[in-house]
């Protein structure tokens, strides 16, 4: 619920205090700029870009919901919440949160463990907002300034999303931990061959260690590979949910999927990094 977290969040105009008014439908700052939370639950803090990224559709979003559900990628989830649990975070948050599945899961290990949620994506952000009653759902573009209070958060997450390191560094806490999930370049080896999905950036691990130098150092690199078997309904899932659900039409795609075997052996493949924020770093 928003309330549970409304005190780690800022207004995105002038970065002051939110709180809650009336029946809770509309979130005021100190200075008078106003945002309504929405029916679902979840409230929108963008500033100024509002429309320009929209994040994952509703179909994405539905995807997503629909394999992380069928447990292919428990083992993942469970290195998740193990990495960010470690360093027994109060305060936790997730980037790019999707259906908040991970973030639900952190929540758990710890019973007054606070979490907040940011999605560009409305979809998104309306999932976030039912998974997890310690859970608030924010609808914020992470290329902008997050509407987030500068050291108040223990533990971040990035899985498979993208991140901002500045602004990530800025709203950890001294010694505050980011877990970051990225997939390798055998991850979903055998569709990216027979689906023609988007491959992995091989340069992609080289990237992220550049783009937190400086602001982070490393304390883990674990390396989770396992095989799943996957029907069809799962692999339509695991494909409409990711960046290539963008660049086919749904008709080629059921084709493709089609001519699979009945059960398919598809490689899961990621690294889940943790870093320390770095006390010397500039804000
Ligand atoms: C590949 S999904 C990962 C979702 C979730 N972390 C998971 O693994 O299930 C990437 C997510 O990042 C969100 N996203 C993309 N661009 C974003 C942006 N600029 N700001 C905030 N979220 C963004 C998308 O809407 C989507 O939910
Ligand atoms: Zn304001």
């Amino acid at each position: 619920m928003l309330s549970e977290v409304m005190d780690l969040l800022v207004c995105p105009h002038c970065t002051s205090d939110l709180e809650a008014i009336g029946d809770g439908r509309v979130v005021r700052c100190e200075r008078g700029h106003t945002f309504d939370v929405a029916r679902q639950g979840y409230v929108s803090l963008l500033a100024g870009n509002a429309g320009k990224i929209v994040g994952d559709s509703a179909e994405m979003i539905d995807a997503r919901s629909e394999f992380l559900e069928s447990g292919h990628f428990d083992r993942i989830i469970a290195a998740v919440a193990a990495a960010m649990s470690a360093h027994d975070p109060a305060t936790v948050l997730e980037v790019g949160a999707g259906t908040g599945h991970y973030l639900a899961a952190v929540l758990e290990t710890f019973e007054r463990m606070r979490g907040v949620g940011i999605d560009v994506s409305k979809p998104a952000a309306r999932k976030v907002a039912r998974a997890h009653p310690r859970l608030g759902s924010v609808v914020a573009d992470v290329w902008q300034p997050l509407p987030v209070r500068t050291g108040s958060i223990d533990a971040v997450s990035c899985v498979f999303s993208p991140r901002n390191a500045a602004e990530l560094r800025r709203i950890l806490a001294p010694n505050g931990v980011l877990v970051v999930v990225t997939p390798t370049e055998h991850h979903q080896q055998e569709l990216i061959e027979t689906l023609g999905l988007l491959r992995v950036d091989e340069d992609k691990a080289r990237r992220l260690g550049e783009s937190l130098a400086g602001r982070f150092e490393q304390l883990d690199a674990t390396r989770i590979e396992f095989t799943m078997a996957l029907d069809h309904v799962s692999i339509a899932s695991l494909v409409g949910m990711g960046p290539s659900a963008r660049h086919s039409t749904d008709a080629s795609r059921r084709t493709a999927i089609a001519a699979l075997p009945d059960t398919a052996e598809v490689t899961a493949s990621v690294t889940v990094g943790t870093y320390r924020a770095l006390a010397s770093a500039a804000l």
